[in-house]
């Protein structure tokens, strides 16, 4: 079957923030990023800053306003810091940009040319969800560098910490509207729905949501929560009340060694959500079996879930900046397609008990 839609893969998550050179530095000195380029007064872009930071496989670039009247500093003080793009690399800008508005969404940036004596990039944006812009982005004119008035300043060889890449991305939606933007990204952009989990698999009890796992090409991954009813307040809810509308929840980044990686991570200062010793004192039989380090997960807080394809292993950051909106999860996958669906009640007794902290149940 020929894709109605093809792409490459994300080719970068857009930040906006409010400071970004401070945001620049947490991800370069907590999680491992290098900034290869940048945009600012010093290279004659006025109205904006934008760090692009790098490790092998992950490209995040974060980027605030010099104005308060430009569009990202109204992002920044409606939703605090936020991501408010997803990049896609395409093979032919035009094509998905009118194939995509064909099909029913709404146009950003029409496609645009944009060139000086590196080459030419082309890019063009639609709107997702909330605020959220999906760019597409053919850099095959453009190889050596990020974009026109970027500078490049460092190279990445590897990853200080252990990440490879991104595994997926999570955005949260009004209750009622997980079907609606499931269904955008299967007509508009040809994902495939993978699985979905029901309040019930995610608990009546805590912190309920819906949740469904959309797919393109076995690599790019999109989810979308939707919030539930259950005896208290909804994560989800909580995300939609502080970000004041939809966006994206969390990232997973993937590792090979997800010890490693934690133990970095928490050395730098990151936080992550605190799971109990009962946990590892109820694992399962298998865990131990298979040879996992059980004792070292405990101290670091990983956890661990299994499937028929396979195991996986993971744990959830605290949110990363003032408002209980974004956060990253760090995932080692041997063969488990899923998302620590075992792990979800442990998860949200956990979770449920920051919110309770946080004045916010
Ligand atoms: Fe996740």
């Amino acid at each position: 079957m020929t894709d109605v839609f093809p792409i490459k893969g994300v080719d970068h998550l857009e930040f906006y923030v409010g400071n970004a050179k401070q945001a620049a530095m947490y991800y370069a000195k907590c999680f491992g990023f290098t900034n290869t380029a940048y945009a600012g007064l010093e290279t004659g872009e006025r109205k904006v800053t934008s760090y692009v930071m790098e490790q092998p496989g992950i490209r995040f670039v974060i980027s605030s306003a010099l104005s308060g009247n430009h569009p990202i500093a109204q992002s920044v003080v409606r939703h605090g810091d936020t991501v408010a793009t997803i990049a896609l690399e395409v093979p032919n800008v035009h094509e998905a940009y009118q194939s995509a508005v064909a099909r029913g969404a709404v146009g950003a940036i029409p496609p645009t040319q944009q060139s000086d004596e590196c080459g030419v990039l082309e890019f063009a944006a639609i709107h997702a969800y909330g605020d959220t812009l999906i760019k597409f982005i053919d850099r095959s004119g453009y190889p050596n560098g990020f974009a026109p008035g970027f500078v490049n300043r460092a190279t990445v060889t590897s990853s200080l910490i252990g990440l490879v890449g991104i595994d997926h991305i999570v955005g949260n939606v009004e209750q009622g509207q997980m079907e609606r933007w499931v269904e955008f990204f299967v007509r508009v952009l040809g994902f495939d729905q993978r699985m979905h989990f029901d309040d019930r698999a995610i608990s009546t009890e805590y912190s309920a949501l819906m949740s469904k796992v959309l797919e393109k090409g076995g690599k790019t991954i999109i989810n979308i929560n939707e919030p539930a009813q259950g005896r208290r307040r909804s994560q989800i809810q909580e995300y939609l009340d502080y970000h004041q509308g939809p966006g994206i929840q969390h990232i997973g980044l993937t590792t090979h060694d997800i010890v490693q990686t934690v133990t970095q991570l928490r050395q730098a200062g990151v936080e992550f959500l605190p799971i109990p010793q009962t946990y590892y004192d109820n694992l399962d039989a298998w865990v131990r079996e298979t040879g996992l380090p059980v004792d070292k997960f405990a101290e670091l807080g990983i956890l661990v879930d299994r499937d028929a394809d396979g195991y996986l292993l993971q744990l959830f950051t605290k949110p990363v900046g003032d408002r209980p909106t974004l956060f990253f999860e760090i995932i080692e996958r041997h063969g488990s397609r899923g998302f620590g669906a075992g792990n979800f009640k442990s998860l949200f007794v956990a979770l449920e008990q920051e919110q309770a902290v946080r004045g916010n149940l």
